[in-house]
């Protein structure tokens, strides 16, 4: 009997429940995010990026001194900077390479430098965690300036992640209001159960490959604009759109063209998803501070037509690039942003599949030829 036979497929593994997971919980009907416990809402409201990433990585809150040392670890100058060899291949780049592509090769080129590189113990796997978390920000930053013929801006070690991350952008002073959009972006994108990019990183972790490798997986999943590219696609929408007047025509129009529209829909979600709500709010102040609330309103429009119409809700990357642009991020940054924070729940999924491992390795349901005779190369 074949495989398919045994069991039917399921194409794009929908609702294939693939082993159990202590990270993570996600109730589709309820529209209800969980990390190891705790609701994202509560965490927007309460937490912080670091915080977050310890409860991913070692499944509970910490105590006030293991927050300072682990936003010590996360801050240090040593696990921010990059390797200035890295930053000399960085300049030999054709200045069209974009940000993800940077962002893959990046951390493909810095297990080179990573002295852990190769060891998949936990501690040393902990220790490659931080310093990825803190050296992506870093890396995408200092593409954005050297593609633009800026000089990179160093990390500074007294701003949290998120405030570094928009001072080595702009090399400014971060205002409160964007490292706070910064920080529950952050939160917000930091794991999200089994999607695509997590489950590469998974396959790839579970082969006995090392975190780099797996987050290496996890960016080129995350690229594709059915997952994390999306947020870049919706911007790019609503620059067509330009004007909320044009809005209401433009999705209808869209949507009897059948078009899959950007920012709506989701695998798991029945309803809107949880995270939409947070990234609307900030993406409204932040244009409200920069004079503009255009996008929003264009934003606002199509989710109202899209759910009567198609009965398909916002999803996380519906809102988060207008909060981005507002702040003058280019729209090519905004999957690269996702990655900077989700590299936290991947490193936690590596953790997890590392300290329980069974190789994952699915069957096909062949349905081609079996019994060819092979005509000899002279003779067809
Ligand atoms: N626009 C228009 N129609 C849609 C959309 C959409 N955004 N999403 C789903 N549909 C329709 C499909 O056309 C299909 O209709 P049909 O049955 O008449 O053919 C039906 O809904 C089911 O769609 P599938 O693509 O089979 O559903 P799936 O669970 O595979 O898709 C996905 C989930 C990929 C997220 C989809 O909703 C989509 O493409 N959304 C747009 C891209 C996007 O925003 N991705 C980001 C998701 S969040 C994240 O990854 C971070």
């Amino acid at each position: 009997m074949s495989a398919a036979a045994a069991n039917p497929t399921k194409p794009g593994l929908e609702d294939v429940v693939v082993s159990p997971s202590e990270i993570c919980f996600i109730d589709g009907h309820k529209g209800r995010l969980v990390y190891r416990g705790f609701d994202v809402d509560g965490l927007v409201a309460q937490s912080t990026f670091e915080e977050v990433t310890y409860l991913l990585w070692y499944g509970r809150l910490p105590t006030r001194k293991e927050m300072d040392a682990h936003v010590k670890a996360l801050s240090s100058t040593a696990n921010r900077k990059l390797p200035p060899k890295l930053l000399a291949m960085l300049r030999l780049f054709p200045k069209k390479t974009t940000p993800m592509e940077i962002l893959r090769t990046g951390v493909s080129a810095l297990s080179a430098f990573d002295p852990d590189a190769e060891d998949n113990s936990r501690e040393a796997t902990l220790r490659k965690s931080i310093r990825l978390t803190a050296q992506m920000p870093t890396l995408v930053a200092a593409w954005d300036r050297i593609r633009s013929g800026k000089a990179p801006v160093g990390p500074n070690p007294r701003l949290s992640l998120a405030g570094n991350f928009v001072y080595m952008m702009s090399g400014r002073k971060p205002t409160p209001l964007a490292t706070k959009t910064f920080d529950v972006a952050l939160i917000l994108h930091a794991d999200h159960e089994f999607n695509a990019s997590t489950f590469a990183a998974r396959v790839t972790a579970a082969t006995l490959s090392d975190l780099h490798a797996a987050v290496v997986s996890g960016i080129g999943a995350l690229k594709g604009p059915l997952h994390g590219g999306a947020n870049e696609q919706v911007m790019l929408m609503v620059e067509k759109i330009k004007d909320p007047g044009k809005a209401d025509r433009w999705i209808r129009q869209a949507l009897a063209d059948k078009a899959r529209i950007m920012g709506f829909g989701h695998r798991v979600y029945r309803v809107e998803d949880p995270r939409a709500k947070h990234l609307k709010r900030l993406a409204l102040e932040l244009g409200r501070q920069a004079g503009s609330t255009a996008a929003v309103e264009i934003l606002d429009i199509m989710a109202r037509v899209v759910s009567a119409e198609k009965h398909l809700f916002p999803n996380v990357d519906l809102y988060s690039g207008a909060a981005y642009a507002s702040m003058g991020i280019s729209t090519d940054e905004f999957t690269p942003i996702f990655a900077m924070s989700r590299v936290a729940g991947w490193a936690a999924h590596v953790l997890e599949q590392h300290g329980n491992n069974r190789l994952i390795r699915p069957r096909s349901d062949y349905t081609g030829l079996t019994d060819e005779k092979y005509v000899p190369l002279a003779q067809r």
